[in-house]
């Protein structure tokens, strides 16, 4: 990936509370654990070493247990808390060669920062908590209303503009929250736990709304959560913490099939793989393929060799051209074919690479035949057989494999 795609990069970050915080890092780095260090010194070590990436409109997951560091690190990223070494690079500027009212003005239009318990002032109306982050950037009053209702809008709060917070249900709190964060239409956007407060059911209809909101504002996320589910639903990548230090990034499959150790894969337990994993993450080579211009008699030797009822075709770029059944095959050698044009039957299930597998359970039930897996030129990446398909669905039990 090329550095201009990368909106921000953390590199060998630590933030370590109480005195002396610098002399702790070689304790750290002489494999103390972060216990051993409080006791011995009285410093938390609060973020260890971490060094990650964040692509440009990206949403990158932090999760981890509580008091693992997620919010030291994402206060680190946009200096509210100061990094004790390493370096944060915003569009690779360095955060630490701002001084203190670039910094703020960094603050103030790029990073946009939603709370978990939602941070609303009681006294101001849903609008005047909106337009609170224009007021100090001066912008005036018209411009300000004009832009707070347009945010109201895109977060569905359209009408409840003159409502007070303590009127609002928590979820509509958040959506304020949200919009607060948006109006001053900024790069980036820092969540902590903006949803860990609310009900299981408000949660979810935030999760799905902001997966539409992101999908049209395409912001550069850093989304924080200690909720496994919510990480693989919105993450691209997820960055696992533990004691301070990243334990794993991925993509979800990778942290759902790959658990780093036995930290994630406490996680990933649970998970509902049916939703987590993709045709991709569970395709097979398929035992044997057929291609276009073989005669019928060798598809057939071929198919007795396996024992196999059934053989994808392919042409010669490799792209799915159906599928022969062993009786076809056999009823063409007896009429003398010499390809297999006649007998192909060309619409066997298939699926894209990226579908989750749980949607594939409709097409293997309804036939024997392993569903076709492809790319988006139609090219056999490989098959999915129902037992395959039955294996991985459940919850992960990656710790039983
Ligand atoms: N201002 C602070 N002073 C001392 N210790 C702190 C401070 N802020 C956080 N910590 C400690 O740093 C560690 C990480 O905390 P935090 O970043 O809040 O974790 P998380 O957000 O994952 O729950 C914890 O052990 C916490 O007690
Ligand atoms: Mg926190």
């Amino acid at each position: 990936m090329s550095s201009n795609n990368i909106k921000i990069s953390c590199q060998n970050l630590w933030k370590i509370f109480g005195p002396h915080p610098e002399k702790v890092i070689s304790f750290c780095t002489d494999g103390l654990s972060k216990e051993n260090i409080f006791q011995n010194t009285g410093c938390v070590v609060a973020v260890s070493d971490v060094s990650l990436e964040v692509p440009k409109g990206e949403v990158f997951v932090i999760m981890g247990l509580s008091g693992s560091g997620k919010s030291t690190l994402l206060r680190c990223i946009n200096r509210l808390v100061e990094p004790t070494q390493g370096e944060v690079f915003i569009d690779g500027e360095p955060m630490s060669g701002l001084n203190e009212k670039k910094l703020i003005q960094v603050r103030r239009k790029k990073l946009g920062m939603v709370f978990q318990h939602f941070g609303l002032l009681p006294h101001r109306r849903v609008i005047d908590n909106v337009v609170y982050g224009l007021e100090v950037q001066g912008i005036d009053k018209a411009e300000r209303a004009e832009w707070a209702l347009k945010t109201l809008d895109l977060v569905g709060l359209s009408g409840w503009e003159d409502s007070y917070p303590d009127q609002l249900s928590g979820g509509m709190q958040q959506r304020v929250g949200l919009a607060r964060a948006l109006v001053i239409e900024p790069d980036i956007l820092l969540m902590d736990e903006p949803f860990s407060a609310l009900d299981p059911l408000i949660r979810r209809q935030m999760q799905d709304e902001f997966i539409k909101l992101h999908e049209v504002l395409g912001k550069t996320v850093i989304f924080i959560t200690h909720d496994l589910i919510e990480a693989l639903k919105l993450g691209k990548h997820i960055a696992v913490m533990k004691d301070g230090r990243i334990i794993q990034i991925g993509t979800p499959q990778d942290i759902v099939t790959k658990p780093a150790d036995d930290y994630v894969t406490d996680f990933v337990r649970d998970v509902p793989t049916g939703k987590v994993l993709q045709a991709g993450n569970i395709v097979e080579e398929p035992s044997q393929l057929a291609t276009m211009d073989q005669e019928p008699g060798v598809v057939l030797s071929t198919m007795e060799a396996k024992a196999v009822e059934n053989l994808f075709v392919v042409d010669s770029e490799h792209k799915l051209k159906g599928l022969v059944m062993m009786a076809d095959v056999a009823e063409a050698v007896h009429r003398g074919e010499t390809n297999l044009n006649g007998i192909i039957k060309a619409d066997p299930a298939v699926t894209e690479a990226d579908r989750p597998i749980e949607q594939l359970i409709p097409m293997a039930v309804a036939s024997d035949i392993p569903i076709a897996v492809v790319d988006q030129q139609k090219r056999l990446l490989g098959v999915v057989s129902r037992v395959s398909l039955l294996s991985h669905i459940g919850t992960s039990g990656v710790a039983d494999r």
